[in-house]
């Protein structure tokens, strides 16, 4: 700590804490990073914030995004229902550690075995993380574990949509992990140590990183801006919006199934944005493409960000807002009232060796109620889109999202 102290890192934000807590190093041995204040709901910009793990909806949704993302999916190895909700408690156990700040597991001084922890995290801060577990159509599948009548009706795979080209191999999944935190690190560590936990009861079938949100999910952020340069979560379901929360993102008590009441449903999509072509458009163009301005993020006709979208608005005679901009395509009032909570990131892995350009976008995840009659007939109606011209989905995944578990218990708990 005395380093860190030095070095100015940690001070401003422990200082609240430190008299109390005797800021929490080590917790007797137990302790796995330096733990500071208990509920960092806010930007947390010393990394000393925690986000409970327990409570009645899960972590990570409606949590002000973090920075970074570490996500995977998993397929199910095991045949039994007692194997998954072994591994469920399992990983809710371990994410619930690690979200307060702790090792993975309590033994790490053991000479002849393995430590519980496989340290890259030893001293570094809570970061707010958050650990997020889901659990994909295949297992409901009749004949499977036997827990078809358990499924949630909305859960199932996505049809064919515009713009798509998915590739199987990073798509799907029996179940999922997301893992957010301001500190990458502290993000892939909750990844990785809960894929370790996972040996033998289910493997890692695609996995996908992510810097820097693309969303904003409390009024308390700023805007983030996309690879695309443009501000994006400008006209989202916020964590205040509690009638918005309620009607279209978390299952109610009188919901079926009766187990999911406090959960919600989770779409992930890979979207490949075709940057070198967006970077030779006029700014006037790209403007035109979304219907915002690209350094205020106000919509055309408007002068600042937050100002009322007006779709009706002529000039000329001719519609302000095109008929096939970005915003105008995904807005409730083109879409039957429907709305999406969206929390993405940007990723950049690499090249593309077959056109020699960026494979970097958006992985753009979002929560609702019903995959396909929220997400799928936005993305239905954005078959028009003009953005449809720099974008490629690359793959796409469904998951239930279970209600929070509560302290003792584990998520999904419900389901057996
Ligand atoms: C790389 C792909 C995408 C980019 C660059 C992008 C970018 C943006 C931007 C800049 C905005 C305006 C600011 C805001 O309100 O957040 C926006 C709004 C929105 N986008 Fe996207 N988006 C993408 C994909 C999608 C997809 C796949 C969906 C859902 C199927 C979607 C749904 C929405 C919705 C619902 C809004 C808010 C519309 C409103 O009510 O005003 N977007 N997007």
């Amino acid at each position: 700590l005395a380093d860190e102290e030095e070095r100015g890192l940690t001070r401003r934000g422990l200082i609240g804490t430190a008299g109390a807590a005797g800021v929490g190093i080590g917790l007797g041995g137990a302790g796995g990073y330096l733990v500071g204040k208990e509920t960092a709901e806010a930007d947390s910009p010393e990394g000393t914030g925690t986000v409970p793990f327990y409570g009645e909806h899960q972590a990570g949704i409606t949590t002000a995004a973090q920075d970074r993302l570490a996500f995977g999916a998993f397929d199910l190895l095991g045949e039994s229902p007692e194997e998954l909700a072994e591994l469920l408690r399992a990983w809710s156990d371990a994410g619930a550690r690690l979200a307060a700040g702790e090792r993975t597991g309590p033994v790490n001084d053991e000479p002849l075995r393995p430590p519980d922890d496989t340290g890259e995290t030893f001293g570094l801060l809570p970061s707010r993380l958050t650990v997020t577990i889901g659990l994909g159509p295949g297992i409901f599948e009749p004949g499977r574990l036997g827990l078809e009548a358990q499924r949630p009706p909305a859960l199932r795979e996505l049809p064919p949509l515009p713009v798509e080209s998915i590739d199987r191999s990073i798509s799907g999944g029996d179940l999922c992990v997301q893992a957010c935190a301001d500190d990458p690190q502290v993000a892939f560590h909750a990844l990785r140590n809960l894929t370790r936990i996972a040996r033998g009861a289910a493997v890692l079938r695609w996995s996908q990183l992510g810097f820097g949100r693309t969303s904003t999910t409390s009024r308390s952020q700023e805007t983030p801006r996309n690879l695309m340069g443009v501000k994006d979560g400008t006209n989202n379901i916020r964590a205040e919006d509690t009638a918005d929360l309620e009607k279209f993102v978390w299952y109610g008590a009188g919901d079926e199934p009766a187990w999911m009441a406090g959960g919600t449903t989770m779409v992930t999509r890979r979207i490949r944005m075709l940057l070198e072509v967006w970077d030779r458009a006029s700014l006037g163009d790209q403007e035109l493409t979304i219907g915002r301005q690209k350094e205020t993020g106000a919509p055309l006709g408007g002068a600042d960000e937050f100002d009322e979208v007006d779709l009706a608005a002529e000039a000329d005679g001719e519609p302000v807002i095109p008929v096939d901009a970005h915003i105008r395509l995904s807005a409730p009032a083109e879409t039957g009232g429907t709305k999406i909570l969206r929390r993405g990131y940007s990723f950049t892995d690499g090249v593309d060796e077959v056109r020699g350009q960026l494979d970097a976008g958006l992985f753009f995840i979002c929560f609702q109620r019903d995959p396909d009659k929220q997400f799928g007939t936005i993305q239905r109606n954005l078959g028009g889109d003009a953005l449809n011209e720099y974008i490629v989905h690359d793959s796409s995944a469904v998951f239930a999202i279970p209600p929070g578990a509560r302290e003792g218990g584990y998520v999904g708990e419900g389901l057996f």
